[in-house]
């Protein structure tokens, strides 16, 4: 299941009938059952909801760094980044993908100010990820993990 930003945002925690979801490089994960984390009043409820991958990498809380953009981050922040990931694969299941407004806004209005360099990061990730369609990167396919 593909989640738009606004329909992620519906399980962020405050509608206790509903899954928690946070997003880490643009895979949805349930995380419900660390409720305690992101559930309302939890430490890092702020990333409930969300494609929080940049706030992870940069190990910040910040309202500003709650974003799936991985524009300017460091080598050593999407290495941060990638152990937060295998921690998140090791704990919670996939449910889906966010897609970004990023990916829905290159699609609709390709725009120059968006660096070649990250166009390729996200369409490595969505290849990656979507098992039905046949991928640019048959190697990176080969290893989706969803
Ligand atoms: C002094 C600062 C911090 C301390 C002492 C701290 C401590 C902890 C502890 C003890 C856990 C539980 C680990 C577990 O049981 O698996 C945890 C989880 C977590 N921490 Fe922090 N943390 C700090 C700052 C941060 C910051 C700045 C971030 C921002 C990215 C962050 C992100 C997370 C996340 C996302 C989890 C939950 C992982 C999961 O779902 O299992 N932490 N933290």
């Amino acid at each position: 299941m593909d989640f738009t930003a606004d329909q992620l945002l519906q399980y962020n925690g405050t509608d206790p009938s509903k899954p928690i979801y946070v997003a880490v490089k643009g895979r949805v994960f349930d995380v419900t059952t660390g409720k305690s984390f992101y559930g309302p009043g939890g430490s890092y409820a702020m990333f409930a909801g969300k494609d929080s991958s940049r706030a992870l990498a940069k190990m910040s809380k910040n309202d500003e760094d709650i974003s799936s953009s991985l524009h300017g981050l460091t080598e050593k922040e999407i290495g941060v980044l990638d152990d937060w990931e295998k921690k998140f694969e090791a704990k919670y299941p996939v449910v889906g993908r966010f897609v970004s407004a990023l990916i829905s806004g290159m699609i609709t209005m390709p725009d120059a100010s968006v660096s070649a360099e990250i166009l390729f990061k996200f369409f490595i990730q969505d290849s990656r990820m979507d098992s039905k369609k046949t991928s640019a990167f048959p190697g990176r396919n080969e290893r989706k993990k969803m």
